[in-house]
């Protein structure tokens, strides 16, 4: 087995120019962990954010640091204990842990088994690795927060980037009726993915143009856009209504909205489900470009940008 891999790295926080790629040694694959040889890794908002040193309060990082926390990829040795899965297992994983250290933007990753789910086989390595991350985090938003219902209707802000473009399949997939907002370049886009509606947060304003759609209201607002955006889609919510922010932390909302904030946990269980509604046709991932490992500074400065459509990708 390979002792060392290429692995993307920075020592201090700070702009996506501390990213270099290295030669790094494979960490002891220890009690209950297993080794992964990655086949693809998602890229993340959260990626830069935690670059820059913004998370460091509460997600302590130990330097080097290889960043990423999606990939689907291979079981090619297991520690001791560590008998979920067998070696040549095809796996996916959102793989954040309390220390943010070893990540996936490298060509082995080693990892608690209890992180792994058998990854979708219907679909590419690289759309497999677009689900993690954001697939838990529409899941627990609209399912565990939101407590999504067939029949009732969902706003999702911030429709076609990666969180989004998943949020209106599992919201589809669940029987709901599905508002989606985006820019005016992916109105398409997002009725491709299943949206019955969509509005441009750039030429209307948004709240009115719902209202429009939906006189009664929303049941649920499924925030990945916040700022101006969210404010002015409040008065399409109905009084009885949700909101499910994964960037607002609720200070400056109206103390009398049934508010929740997420911040997506890893959980294997809701992967496996993830993968069913895969390989059953009900989710799709759209990948709209991928990266070589030696390109991960230039997908790191994409997904910065805030209007990535659907999801990017690293093969190493
Ligand atoms: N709390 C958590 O657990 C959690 C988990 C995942 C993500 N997040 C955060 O949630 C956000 C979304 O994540 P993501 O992975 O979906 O990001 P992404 O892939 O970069 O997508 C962002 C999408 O938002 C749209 N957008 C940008 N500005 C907007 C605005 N003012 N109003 C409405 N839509 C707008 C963009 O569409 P256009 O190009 O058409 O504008 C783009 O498709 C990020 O800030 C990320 O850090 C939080």
């Amino acid at each position: 087995m390979a002792k060392q891999m290429r692995a993307a790295t920075y020592t201090e926080f700070g702009g996506p120019e501390k990213v270099s790629i290295t030669t790094v040694d494979i960490p002891a694959v220890g009690e209950g962990e297993v080794l992964v040889r990655i086949k693809a890794a998602g890229v993340n908002p959260v990626d830069y954010a935690v670059r820059e040193g913004y998370l460091k309060e509460n997600l302590p990082s130990s330097f080097p640091v290889i960043p990423g926390w999606d990939m689907a990829g291979e079981v090619v040795e297991r520690g001791f204990s560590a008998r979920r899965f067998d070696v040549g297992a095809e796996v996916y994983a959102y793989a954040r842990r309390p220390v943010v250290q070893h990540g996936t933007f490298a060509e082995y990753v080693v990892i608690p088994e209890s992180y792994l789910a058998l990854r979708p086989q219907n679909i590419s390595w690289e759309a497999a690795a677009g689900i993690p991350l954001v697939g838990l985090t529409a899941y627990q938003s609209l399912f565990d927060a939101g407590k999504l219902q067939q029949g009732q209707t969902v706003l999702i802000l911030g429709a076609s980037g990666g969180v989004g473009s998943l949020g209106i399949q599992l919201a589809k997939a669940k029987g709901a009726t599905v508002i989606g907002v985006a820019s005016q370049k992916n109105q398409q886009y997002m009725r491709e993915l299943g949206a019955d509606y969509t509005v441009d947060y750039k030429s209307a304003h948004v709240g009115e143009a719902v209202q429009q759609l939906v006189p009664e209201g929303v049941d649920l607002i499924f925030d990945c856009a916040s700022g101006e955006t969210l404010q002015q889609s409040l008065q399409a919510l109905k009084p009885s209504g949700k909101l499910v922010s994964i960037l607002n932390h609720g200070t400056d909302l109206d103390p009398a909205i049934d508010f929740t904030y997420v911040f997506v946990e890893p959980n294997s269980r809701q992967l496996g489900h993830l993968r069913e509604l895969a390989e059953a046709g009900k989710l799709r991932v759209p990948v709209s470009q991928t990266y070589t490992l030696d390109e991960t500074v230039e997908a790191m400065k994409q997904i910065q940008t805030s209007h990535t459509t659907g999801k990017i990708v690293i093969v190493p």
